[in-house]
């Protein structure tokens, strides 16, 4: 560990302490906000960045518990700004909130950069937000740690309890097939979603924030905490009082994310019945860490760890809310310490093994043994082919057993549009046995890989009682999804990928105990459909979304930036004031 920093060495003091005009302008308009010395001079600057707003239910919270961290920061001697930051709201942002990831790390990383902070409170918790605080802080070098948003309570309709996401898409193919009413639909509207924070399925967030903890970047337990709980509040002052703390340690980022934590990120994804989305978001990461994880670290960990989280989707029963009641994360992590490195360090100072000595499972059905796991293999198998040289993704946990091997003739949607407009006509040509194709909807395709990659299944089919089909996408699907979707088919069509080449009525070949997906058409055909491709006009002309289409990687490799990636550059490291 670094010797740590005293009041003089403050990255903050460079901005305060000298007895030069500039700094006299500093303070003098520090001052201008009422503050005198005594709040600033010699303590740590903590920069709490926010992601709230007005359109943002999962984070709605914040607004409050912001004042909790103000609180636990003053109280350990420290001095809160504020800092909003762009906020992400899952449902709302269009095209998709993957399209501004990376927007909001750049976001993290200039606002860290720029202003006279020591330390930084990162608040988030809706999907995207999580990956794009910890990249930015990962960047930016500075000690940091995560404030998890927490899941909403369990939705409640009709004395049945609703899961956010599934129960949508469940009930939607429901109200499709006429068997339920109009006025049923109208209201699990309210019902499904009834507090403040994060999908209370095993979605992304639920995902992403099991895995910060993972890493080391939260308290522990946090991330298992529901949003309303007053649990919520206290851990929230506690990541005031311990930023100050990790400040005067000079506990960075870099300390704790070593690939043993990235890879104990993995496990513990695998044993959660994790959102295919966690892929992509931790080789991001653990990119920006500069730590070498792909996906054969994920198919590694899928072979090994069993799903133990019952929980949907992957689970039949439970949901966030139980999770926390049956021991939360720490009782996860003690079950399934045989597959940790228990010596990463965490935010706490103390290794992860420390962090979760004691702790302990108060439901079993909840948080499944190991000899009475979810699901015997990983909650996700990675998949390669002529169809997906650089690896796709499928979630076997959540998808009818009777398609782990299957071939059938593909179905080819060209985009998004034309499968919207063709899945609900009751003379498609399809059977149960066809596999449905959607192309143009990967990082450059979508734009921004949207979750399309659970397409419905046709409307004449779901009238036939069909509820799962083998789909085949670029895409990305929601972490509360299910299904035989494949995924983040790499490369994408619209680069050239072979998705690209795909015709109606070619067979396609599954295998996951083999992981396989394999186009059943000669190389030569291949070769000449290659030679006729063109490529798709681009989506943008201008702005962000041009920047966007000119530096973003594959799915494979974590769709960051080119340019934000570790290894381009120098360092953030100290900013030259
Ligand atoms: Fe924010 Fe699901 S919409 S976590
Ligand atoms: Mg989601």
């Amino acid at each position: 560990m670094t010797p740590g920093k005293t009041p003089e060495t403050l990255r903050s003091a460079r901005w305060f302490a000298p007895d030069d005009l500039r700094s006299f302008g500093h303070r003098s308009r520090i001052m201008q906000m009422g503050y005198a010395p005594e709040d600033w001079a010699g303590r740590p600057i903590i920069a709490i960045l926010n992601t709230w707003s007005d359109i943002n239910p999962c984070h709605a919270h914040f607004k409050q518990r912001v004042e909790d961290v103000k609180r636990g920061v003053l109280q350990a001697g420290g001095f809160p700004i504020e800092l909003p930051a762009i906020s992400l709201a899952e449902q709302y942002v269009k095209p998709t909130t993957m399209l501004y990831r990376n927007l909001l790390a750049m976001d993290v990383e200039e606002l860290i950069r720029s202003h006279p902070v020591d330390g930084v409170v990162l608040m988030g918790g809706c999907d995207k937000t999580t990956p794009a605080l910890l990249m930015g802080a990962t960047s930016a070098g500075l000690p940091a740690i995560y404030l998890p948003a927490g899941a909403m309570l369990r939705g409640n309709w009709k004395g049945k309890v609703l899961g956010s996401g599934s129960d949508a898409w469940k009930y939607w193919d429901e109200r499709r097939a006429g068997t339920i009413t109009d006025a049923d639909w109208l209201d699990m509207q309210g019902g499904i979603a009834r507090s403040h924070g994060t999908c209370m399925t095993m979605g992304t967030a639920s995902t992403m924030t099991a895995i910060a903890e993972a890493i080391g970047m939260t308290l522990p337990g946090a991330s298992s905490i529901p949003a309303p709980d007053s649990n919520h509040m206290r851990m929230s002052a506690e990541c005031g009082r311990r930023i100050v703390e990790m400040v005067w340690e000079d506990l960075t980022p870099a300390q704790i994310q070593t690939r043993g934590a990235f890879l104990n990120a993995i496990a513990v994804a695998m044993a959660m019945g994790c959102s295919t989305n966690a892929i992509i978001h931790v080789i991001a990461q653990a990119r920006r860490a500069g730590q070498d994880i792909g996906l054969d670290d994920f198919e590694a960990a899928s072979r090994v760890v069993p799903v133990l989280a019952n929980v949907r989707p992957s689970g039949d029963t439970y949901l966030m809310e139980d999770f926390f009641y049956a021991g939360g994360l720490p009782g996860l992590l003690s079950r399934i310490r045989g597959h940790l490195d228990l010596g990463a360090l965490t935010v706490t100072g103390r290794t992860l093994g420390e962090t979760i000595e004691g702790a302990a499972i108060y439901n079993d059905d909840v948080i499944r043994p190991l000899d009475n796991p979810v699901y015997a293999e990983g909650a996700l198998a990675v998949l390669r082919g002529n169809l997906a040289p650089d690896g796709c993704v499928i979630k076997p946990s959540a998808c009818d057993p009777r398609f782990l091997r299957h071939e059938g003739p593909a179905l080819v949607f060209d985009d998004y549009p034309a499968m919207k407009a063709a899945i609900d006509d009751e003379a498609l040509d399809v059977s149960p046995d066809h596999v449905l194709v959607l192309r143009n909807a990967g990082p450059q395709g979508g734009p921004g890989m949207p979750e399309w990659g659970m397409l419905p299944i046709p409307k004449k089919l779901v009238k036939q009682g069909v509820r799962d089909m083998v789909r085949l996408s670029d895409a990305r699907m929601s972490g509360t999804s299910y299904g035989a979707c494949i995924l983040h088919v790499s490369p994408e069509s619209h680069v050239g990928g072979p998705l690209a080449l795909v015709r109606t009525g070619d067979r396609i070949r599954l295998d996951v105990a083999a992981r396989r997906i394999d186009l059943v058409v000669p190389e030569a055909e291949l070769a000449r459909r290659r030679a006729a491709w063109t490529p798709p006009a681009p989506h943008y002309e201008r702005g962000y979304g041009w920047m966007f289409t000119r530096h973003i990687r594959q799915a494979h490799e974590g769709c960051d930036f080119d340019f934000l990636e570790t290894q381009f550059g120098a360092p953030v490291g100290e900013p030259s004031i």
